[in-house]
């Protein structure tokens, strides 16, 4: 049978009919936003490709904290890394979508070739910065001129910008409390912004000197100042954390910073002035030098208390 004008007007009728229906259908899984603004714009746009990102599932809404959360460690370092994998997999902040990766320089030997590529196609989890492993030659500098670039979103156009809020610089023997964190980010600026536990010890006062290395954090408009600015370009050498204020001052950056002080702390044993006893308003735990100290402070936490029970095993 020849194909008729009506033929073609019914065609046409139903598939209006069947992008109205996937509109409304991805009109409803997001709850966030006012459905019939929804359903305009999706309406007027070329509906295939506005459909698919509708119906991707809403694992963040817009007005979430976006952190990156950086871990610097060394390429053989796999079990300190499968044991934070734990760590930060079991936590789910709510009001916020952090990253967690790990930070380091280029692979040296063939075996790293393998076992990180191999971690990266699982996990994916894991930045190689363009350096050779070092301790005060300008790993941080590295780390933190990197990500603009790393993270530039022109390729994907669905990547917000700031890609994150807040980088966060953390070492592999810090414990996060990633609830806490968020919490105590949620009032504070998202421009400026230089948060830690301040250094000296017994120090309060945010503005002198600088924060400590067991996890600072800094605002993404600082990220790209650090890329961008003659001044820490000219001071790479020195202990990293301190050369990272000393940039700061000279650059009169980070008129809004925060001591997260006595939320992030070493952990008590031995007892010294950057200690502190567990406590529940805990943000960050540092010196988590051994099995012991991790266990101690996880159990303190509770960590596995929501184990789902399970005819499966049977935990005491
Ligand atoms: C979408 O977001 C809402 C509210 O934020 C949440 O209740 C729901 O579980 C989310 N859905 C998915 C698939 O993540
Ligand atoms: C790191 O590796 C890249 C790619 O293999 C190489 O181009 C670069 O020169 C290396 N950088 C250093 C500092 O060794
Ligand atoms: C990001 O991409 C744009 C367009 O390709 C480019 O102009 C810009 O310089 C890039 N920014 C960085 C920090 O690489
Ligand atoms: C851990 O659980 C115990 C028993 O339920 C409770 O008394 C304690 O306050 C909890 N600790 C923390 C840090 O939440």
């Amino acid at each position: 049978m020849k194909p008729t004008k009506s033929d073609g007007r019914r065609f046409i009728i139903t598939s209006f009919f069947f992008i109205l229906f996937l509109c409304t259908l991805a009109s409803i899984n997001e709850v966030r936003f006012d459905t019939l603004l929804r359903f305009g714009r999706c309406a007027l746009s070329k509906v295939p490709s506005q459909t698919e990102k509708f119906l991707t599932p809403n694992d963040s809404s817009s007005d979430d904290i976006r952190i990156l959360l950086g871990i610097l460690t060394l390429p053989d370092q796999y079990h300190r890394r499968h044991f934070l994998r734990m760590i930060y997999g079991t936590q789910s902040p709510v009001g916020a979508k952090i990253d967690v990766k790990f930070v380091f320089c280029n692979l040296t030997k063939e075996d790293q070739k393998v076992l990180v590529a191999l971690e990266i196609m699982r996990y994916d989890d894991i930045i190689i910065l363009d350096c050779k492993e070092n301790m005060n030659k300008g790993k941080t500098y590295t780390y933190f001129s990197s990500l603009p670039e790393m993270f530039n979103g022109t390729e994907n156009e669905t990547t917000p910008y700031p890609p994150y809020h807040y980088v966060l610089k953390a070492d592999d023997d810090t414990y996060f409390r990633l609830e806490n964190l968020v919490e105590s980010l949620k009032p504070l600026p998202r421009e400026d912004l230089y948060y830690g536990y301040v250094i000296p010890c017994p120090s309060m006062d945010p503005f002198v000197h600088y924060m400590s290395g067991m996890g600072f954090l800094i605002s993404w408009d600082i990220v790209e100042w650090i890329r961008v600015s003659d001044i820490p370009k000219k001071h790479l050498e020195g202990p990293e954390d301190q050369v990272f204020g000393q940039w700061l001052r000279d650059g009169h950056r980070a008129k809004n910073r925060f001591n997260a002080k006595w939320s992030m702390y070493n952990y008590p044993e031995p007892p010294t002035r950057c200690t502190h006893a567990l406590w529940p308003e805990t943000i960050a735990v540092h010196l988590l030098k051994n099995q012991v100290k991790w266990i101690h402070t996880l159990q303190y936490f509770n960590v596995t208390q929501n184990l789902k029970p399970s005819k499966l095993y049977h935990i005491p």
